[in-house]
């Protein structure tokens, strides 16, 4: 990577970074600080990047994966802790291809034109049925025998969660389908969600209690939907705070909704048309939207996106588009799927929802490297149902280049749902004489007071290693899912046990006694127990992890990976010159002499030696490159696989010995490739790379490859 501009290395490691947390906070906290355009915005970016240095593209980029990655059981860890229970899907979910204009529909149906001609079907007559593009979330509602007997989220589209008991709490699915025509197997796809009015009133009602409030309905929702469930105590007396939780999740189930909008896999119901099926729907009692049409061309198509979006606002649910679907179903079987998207469906997207407020103050927080970065405090404004007082400025220099300055009035963008961000000022307030100046990053570290410094990144920092900020920074990372995954222990945790003083450092952790966290207001005996097993279980992560976790700037959780493999020690790593370091697949000149000089100061050293002093592991347990039954093959991961997420398929390959790089080359071994697998798929075909799925690169570990043809005949 040594060709590349530092910056742009770093910008798409920061991007990377910052898109995996979103995602996280998207898929798993139900609790995303970005809007979608927002996080398509960032994506464009590193895909740009990546396009431009293709050596940038690691498999683990978020530009090669897709959606919420469901978790996998055995590397939870923590014992005692409910979770859902993971479903395969009887038929993938799938996704749709987005619209932003009467141009790009009208492209979409010349594709379908276009493919179809190629299948010797020339002339086909389209009817399209427009419907509300729910802001929810989907829903696969199995019946058998007009029972129903399971309801699973989508998750990741392949394996969704079991919310089975919580839906049945929802009035108007049906828990038996009454009526003619009921067949023995029949899922019902649609969407929980709930309604704008519902939403206000649930969160003024946490407000009153004191808990956080949801930031639009549909995080309010899935929260909701995959809440577990905790009956009250029957045996004694609940306490106050079982009550209230038990009242606040009654309270929310009660009110999601659902729309359905699909029959997905059925044994016995046959329908010719998707209208067909929505009328089947309609009459065996599902609720199905009053205002779906069926139309005749692309002009009434158009026509009916505007009249929705027009609409939007009045509606009691949220919509964030309009999906279009051929409405005969022989020509969407023709038609078909590609990658994980229908041919024959696409989401008409509205535009994001922008408001104007004024800018109040830019607060500067502190990152994990002592890194400062801004945020607006705004004049609270609601924007796309939502009320907003904070949004991102992300770094200086994005903030020099929109030049908002405080007490300016300025555009905020919430797109889609949630974070908002403010994007400009408004027209006028350049105009004004008394703008205020520009906003310069602190000349003091907000947190701990220390004099900033710039440095040659795009960040100001503080320097102070001891700084409060930085420290809770570092260790919400530590203990984070891609960190060393301590369940229990997350950012509130974290904070408060630091604010105590229990801890100081990520090692400190490790010496936490059950009596100690008891001892902690809000802290019950179960999770005081569970806490300390989920410490203790984080023991158990590969050196690779650790790596990332401990926070060591240039580290991420490909590198730290890359690393443990071929340093197999902290010591052989600490001794490794930088040229050495930077010989690692995946690091170039500058991250290894700015890991080398990290691991030679006494601070980070120290910490290590005292997390290794606790057992936590600083060398590889797995054969050494090159040994074992995969060794000196090397493997490309694409898509995503049905079970294993990149991190896991990357570990079972490197414990096998293998090695896992990022592009294809005719040096590839093999390319695994799982769903919405793109170019690298491509050029693995075009090069004669063998392609393996999931469940015959288990077979692979497991047995070995093959042993190599000889070269004469014996
Ligand atoms: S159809 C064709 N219909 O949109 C397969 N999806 O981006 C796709 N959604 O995960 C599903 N309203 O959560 C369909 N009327 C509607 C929808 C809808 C909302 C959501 C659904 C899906 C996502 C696809």
């Amino acid at each position: 990577m040594s060709d590349i501009p530092e910056e742009v290395v770093a910008r798409a490691a920061e991007l990377a970074q910052e898109l995996r947390e979103h995602g996280r906070r998207y898929y798993e906290l139900d609790d995303p600080t970005i809007g979608d355009d927002a996080y398509d915005a960032l994506l464009d970016e590193l895909r740009a990047l990546e396009a431009e240095h293709p050596s940038l593209v690691t498999p683990d980029s978020p530009t090669q994966r897709v959606g919420g990655e469901v978790r996998d059981d055995d590397e939870a860890g923590t014992p005692g802790v409910d979770r859902l229970v993971k479903v395969r899907h009887l038929e993938r979910m799938l996704s749709l291809a987005n619209a932003r204009s009467a141009e790009e529909l009208r492209a979409w149906i010349d594709r379908m034109h276009a493919h179809l001609a190629r299948e010797g079907i020339d002339d086909p007559t389209f009817r399209y049925v427009a419907e509300p593009k729910i802001d929810g979330l989907a829903m696969s509602l199995i019946y058998e025998d007009g029972v129903l007997v399971r309801g699973v989220t989508r998750g990741n589209g392949e394996i969704g969660e079991d919310v089975t008991r919580n839906l049945r709490a929802i009035d108007v699915i049906p828990e038996q389908i009454e009526g003619e025509r009921v067949p023995p197997l029949v899922e019902v796809r649609g969407e929980v969600y709930l309604p704008i009015a519902a939403f206000a009133a649930l969160n003024e009602r946490r407000a009153e209690l004191g808990e956080s409030t949801f930031m639009n309905p549909r995080n309010a929702a899935a929260g909701t939907i995959r809440q577990l469930d905790r009956p009250l105590p029957t045996d004694r007396e609940p306490t106050e705070r079982q009550r209230m939780d038990h009242e606040l999740r009654q309270l929310r189930l009660g009110s999601l909704s659902f729309w359905a909008y699909a029959v997905g896999v059925t044994d016995g119901l046959r329908l010719d048309a998707h209208s067909a099926a929505l009328d089947w729907l309609r009459e065996h009692g599902f609720p199905v939207n009053g205002d779906i049409r069926v139309l005749d061309d692309e002009d009434a198509v158009v026509a009916q996106c505007l009249d929705w979006e027009r609409r939007r606002g009045s509606l009691d649910f949220e919509i964030d588009g309009v999906v279009v679907k051929v409405d005969d179903a022989e020509l969407q079987r023709r038609l078909g799927v590609v990658g994980r998207d229908p041919r024959w469906a696409i989401a008409w997207k509205f535009p994001p929802t922008t408001a104007k407020t004024t800018l109040r103050r830019v607060v500067w927080a502190v990152g994990k490297y002592g890194d400062l970065h801004p945020y607006a405090m705004l004049e609270p404004v609601h924007v796309g149902g939502v009320t907003v007082s904070q949004a991102t400025l992300h770094n200086e220099e994005d903030l020099a280049r929109k030049d908002v300055r405080e007490g300016d009035e300025v555009i905020v963008l919430r797109a889609g749902d949630v974070i908002p961000q403010v994007i400009s000022p408004a027209p006028h307030a350049v105009e004004n004489p008394d703008r205020g100046p520009a906003p310069e990053p602190p000349a003091r570290c907000p947190v701990c007071d220390t004099p900033t410094v710039k440095g040659d990144g795009v960040f100001t920092k503080c320097p102070n290693r001891d700084c409060r900020g930085r420290q809770w920074q570092l260790l919400k990372h530590f203990v984070s899912r891609g960190g060393m995954d301590i369940d229990g222990v997350g950012e509130k945790q974290v904070s408060h046990l630091l604010e105590v003083g229990l801890i100081s450092d990520a090692a400190g952790l490790y010496d936490l006694t059950r009596e100690q966290l008891e001892a902690q207001e809000r802290v019950g005996e179960t999770s005081a127990r569970n806490m300390v097993a989920a410490i203790e279980a984080s023991k158990a992560r590969p050196f690779g992890r650790v790596l990332f976790a401990v926070g060591i700037e240039g580290v991420g959780d490909v590198t730290g990976r890359a690393l443990a493999q071929q340093f197999r020690t902290i010591d052989a790593l600490r001794a490794a010159s930088p040229e050495e370091i930077a010989r690692t697949p995946g690091i170039g000149p500058i991250v290894g002499g700015l890991i080398h000089e990290q691991l030679a100061d006494d601070r980070l050293w120290g910490l290590i030696e005292a997390l290794r002093a606790r057992g936590i592991r600083f060398e590889e347990d797995g054969p050494p490159p090159g040994e074992g039954v995969l060794s000196g093959r090397t493997f490309v991961l694409t898509g995503t696989l049905p079970e294993l997420t990149r991190e896991q398929a990357t570990e079972r390959i490197q414990a096998a010995g293998g090695r896992v790089t990022s592009s294809v080359s005719k040096k590839t071994d093999y390319v695994v490739a799982g769903d919405s697998a793109g170019s690298k798929l491509a050029k693995a075909e075009r090069l004669g790379v063998p392609v393996l799925d999931e469940a015959s690169l288990l077979d692979l570990i497991e047995q070995g490859p093959p042993p190599a043809p000889d070269p004469e005949p014996a």
